[in-house]
């Protein structure tokens, strides 16, 4: 069964703080927080910036000026101009994308030293006109006199001058991601309980976590541009005093009279940018790099979006752990990318389904039990927020922090996309 071998290193990963959106970042962009993860990655990991052979980033909402992200980044960190870049967009998986990417290349040789990872700005979204005015704003640019000009707008309608913002809907199946996961929790049985009771414990975790200086490997500071008079520590979206009575009180947001999603058991809109350093095994030993990890497998697959949109990850993951020979219960630490509790139960509902594997994965037996209460030990998207094209790059370095920790020999990644789509990697310690 295919795995790497040999082995491509995680030597360090790195990101910004997360932060609500319209706040910290609210002036950024993407870019500027992908150039703030890379050049803080770079001086962490002590590399020299001329050995680095590409840069891959995940983005999921582009910039229309600079829908290259990853090649912007090189130009404008000051990194070795000859250093190509590329994006990618896999929706939640992006990031994912750019690490798997980047590991390909280092497997087949064509590279051993590549940056990959991902950020968003939910704070900088384009904002577009509708097609009409589009329309009309081309055709008066095409017109020499002022009369002909203005003559291209005397056929708009008032709606067409409404901005048409990108939505976070499915364009199949016309419905957004939190009516999606209003749908599984619904078809799964998952109770507001059981939502809010995990968004509690991702969020304790998570205040824990920062409180014990867990994240300080993994999380820089951010002298926020181009005041520089706003210093941000840590991610602004952890409520450590959240409890349950608080969560029980929130309104449903995506279907208000029978939902059971809200505000405090979704993951959050959020800026912010992560990214990880990728090397050969044999080159981190020729340097001295001491990987925080390795990339054993990978897997991503996707389902169809009409039926449950958010349990890509059950599809990947038997295959992810079919190609690292290993089964559930070989892994010691597992991350679960959280964009909604009830997303995340749902997922691990059908990992541990009889039904579900022998109708839908072909398999005789379910993969094994899950107990959330195991998983995401330092919290997760609900509580340290979730910058879409980013989130991949903070759980891969996350569960490789986590290895080193505890000591666990192999680690787990699952992160589930829009368009029915998931990843599953496959980590280890050494
Ligand atoms: C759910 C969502 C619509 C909420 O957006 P929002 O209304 O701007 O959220 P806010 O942060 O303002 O929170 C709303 C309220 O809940 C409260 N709240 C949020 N989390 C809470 C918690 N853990 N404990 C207690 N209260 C909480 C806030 O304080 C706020 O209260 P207020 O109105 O009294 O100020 C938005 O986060 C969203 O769209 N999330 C999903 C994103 C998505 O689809 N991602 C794709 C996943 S793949």
């Amino acid at each position: 069964m295919w795995q790497y071998n040999p082995r491509v290193a995680v030597i360090k990963g790195v990101r910004t703080p997360f932060a609500k959106s319209g706040t910290h970042y609210a002036r950024l962009t993407a870019l500027d927080l992908g150039k703030l993860a890379v050049t803080e990655l770079v001086s962490r990991a002590g590399i020299d910036p001329k050995t680095v052979q590409e840069l891959i980033f995940g983005n999921v909402i582009p910039s229309v000026k600079a829908p290259n992200i990853a090649r912007e980044i090189v130009l404008g960190t000051g990194l070795p101009r000859r250093i190509p870049g590329y994006t990618v967009g896999k929706a939640c998986a992006s990031a994912n994308q750019a690490i798997t990417s980047a590991a390909d290349l280092i497997f087949r040789g064509y590279a051993d030293t590549v940056i990959a990872g991902g950020a968003e700005s939910l704070s900088d979204i384009p904002i577009l006109f509708s097609r009409n005015f589009a329309d009309a704003l081309v055709g008066a640019s095409k017109q020499k006199s002022v009369g002909g000009k203005l003559g291209q707008f005397t056929k708009l309608r008032p709606k067409d001058l409404a901005p048409d913002a990108p939505a976070l809907a499915e364009s199949t199946t016309g419905l957004t991601m939190g009516e999606s996961a209003e749908k599984m929790a619904r078809e799964n049985g998952i109770s507001r309980e059981a939502q809010d009771k995990f968004a509690m414990q991702s969020h304790v975790r998570a205040a824990e976590a920062t409180a014990s200086g867990r994240f300080k490997d993994e999380v820089m500071t951010v002298i926020v541009p181009p005041g520089f008079d706003n210093i941000v520590e840590g991610d602004n979206l952890v409520r450590g005093d959240t409890t349950l009575e608080a969560l029980a009180k929130l309104r449903p947001v995506f279907d208000r009279k029978y939902g059971t999603i809200t505000a405090g058991n979704a993951s959050p809109l959020t800026d912010g940018a992560a990214a990880v350093l990728l090397m050969s095994e044999e080159k981190a030993k020729a340097e001295g790099h001491k990987p925080i990890g390795f990339i054993k497998s990978y897997a991503f697959a996707a389902t169809d979006p009409f039926d449950q949109l958010l349990q890509g990850p059950v599809f990947a993951l038997p295959t992810a752990l079919e190609r690292a020979k290993l089964t559930l219960g070989d892994i010691g630490v597992i991350e679960m990318h959280e964009a909604f509790a009830a997303q995340v139960l749902s997922n691990i509902q059908w990992i541990g389904s009889k039904k579900i594997a022998q109708e839908k994965l072909g398999r005789a037996e379910p993969l094994g039990d899950i107990d959330p209460e195991t998983i995401n030990r330092t919290g997760g998207s609900i509580a340290l927020g979730h910058p879409f094209g980013a989130t991949g790059a903070r759980i891969v370095t996350t569960v490789c922090n986590e290895l080193q920790r505890t000591g666990k020999q192999f680690g787990l990644v699952t992160v589930c996309a829009a368009g029915g789509m998931g990843v599953a990697m496959v980590l280890e310690k050494e």
